[in-house]
């Protein structure tokens, strides 16, 4: 009996809604297969408690989080808390002080109709987007002079070391190699003069290794564009903190909404826990509503078996996913449907117990 001790941080808006789906297809999946547990831990952090509180989680939250094999997170942030104090103290503080330096975000249209690009198809849009995820523009690091007087200066450094550089495009480089994929680097080297100059210089240098992995280089201006027109061209991506976060939202507008995108922070290391959310926010404008998508959650739990090493389960979960957007009308609003949020979860259950059988997951 293999089991693994999971945190849950529902967080805020429709975090909660969301994280509750994701739970119960784990336990679903614990019913089916004797050799699996989960057991959970929740904690009530996020902005309620930061109101109630004073803080985004407990002074030694980050203890408390060290000892568990995953952390299950929703979403933070919400109106009444400024985002800067509430993703500061939570959602960014555990991706770095758990050194969770890789951000696998796939971008994949698992059903031609979700596109919003005419004329393309689910073989057009699959892609892994790999965002750096530790420092670069969200290092945290600047200065605001002369605050409210005329010559006011802030500064917002972006902090690019050899060591979070070099690791991340090699964790890239593997990915393409072992999938037999082309590696594509996004960056702008022609205006930020220091650091993605030697973002670049490190492709280089790092692809040398690797000559049998055919490596493209783009702009981030120009890749946006071929992201809409030509998105066949992309099948391993790797980019920096700031520009991963902007091209998977991206990513999500060609295939779907932020209702299906998901996103594991990783330490590939496992020397921390990593953490698995959906790559959407809190949705304040439906928050409460019951209509929130949850299978973006959904597929941050297959996420979370890959990770475990149940890859047979996180096929299977993801396989239910692909299912379900092709073949129900038990969709949320978002796409389409006039489902609510707990009856998509029901129904992903039902359909995950014919797919565990027919693929014969256990
Ligand atoms: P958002 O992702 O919360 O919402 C953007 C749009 O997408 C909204 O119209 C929303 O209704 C829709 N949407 C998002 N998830 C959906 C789902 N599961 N089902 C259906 N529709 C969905 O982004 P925002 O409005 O810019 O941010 C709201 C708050 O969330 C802010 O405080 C922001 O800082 C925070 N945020 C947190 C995370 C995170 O926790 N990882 C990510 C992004 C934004
Ligand atoms: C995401 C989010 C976060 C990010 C915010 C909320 C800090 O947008 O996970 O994509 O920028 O990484
Ligand atoms: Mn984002």
């Amino acid at each position: 009996m293999k089991n693994f001790d999971i945190a849950l941080i529902p967080g805020d808006g429709i975090g909660p809604e969301v994280v509750t789906e994701g739970v119960k297809v784990l336990k679903a999946i614990e019913k089916m297969d004797t050799k699996l547990s989960f057991s959970f831990t929740e904690f009530p952090w996020g902005c309620e408690h930061y109101l109630k509180t004073g803080k985004m989680m407990d002074d030694d939250g980050i203890n408390k989080l060290r000892h568990f094999d995953a952390i299950y997170l929703g979403a933070v942030g919400y109106p009444g808390v400024p985002d800067h104090i509430s993703l500061w103290e939570l959602l960014l503080r555990i991706r770095k002080e758990f050194d969770q330096y890789v951000n696998l975000r796939p971008v994949t249209l698992l059903n031609q109709s979700l596109t919003p690009l005419k004329s393309k198809t689910e073989e057009d849009i699959d892609f892994l987007v790999i965002r750096e995820n530790s420092e670069g523009e969200y290092a945290g690091a600047g200065d605001r002079l002369f605050k409210g007087q005329p010559e006011e200066v802030v500064l917002q450094t972006g902090v690019f070391s050899r060591k979070g550089t070099e690791r991340i495009i090699r964790y890239a480089y593997e990915e393409a190699r072992k999938s037999n994929r082309t590696l594509t680097s996004i960056s702008k080297g022609n205006a930020l003069n220091y650091s993605m100059v030697f973002w670049d210089e490190v492709i280089e240098e790092v692809g040398k290794e690797y000559p049998d992995v055919e490596t493209y280089s783009y702009l981030v201006d120009a890749a946006s564009l071929y992201l809409v027109s030509d998105p066949e061209r992309f099948e391993v991506v790797v980019t920096s903190n700031l520009f991963g976060d902007i091209i998977t939202d991206l990513g999500a507008g060609i295939t779907g909404g932020l209702g299906l995108a998901t996103g594991a922070n990783v330490n590939p290391e496992k020397q921390y826990p990593s953490m698995f959310e959906p790559v959407h926010g809190s949705a304040p404008d439906i928050a409460g509503k019951g209509i929130a998508n949850p299978i973006a959650a959904i597929w941050s739990v297959s996420q979370m078996l890959d990770f475990f090493g149940e890859e047979r389960w996180g096929k299977a979960v993801l396989t239910t996913i692909q299912d379900m957007v092709k073949e129900t009308e038990m969709l949320t609003p978002d796409l389409g449907g006039n489902a609510a949020t707990g009856d998509v979860g029901d129904s992903f259950i039902e359909k995950l117990k014919i797919t565990a059988d027919t693929i014969k997951v256990k």
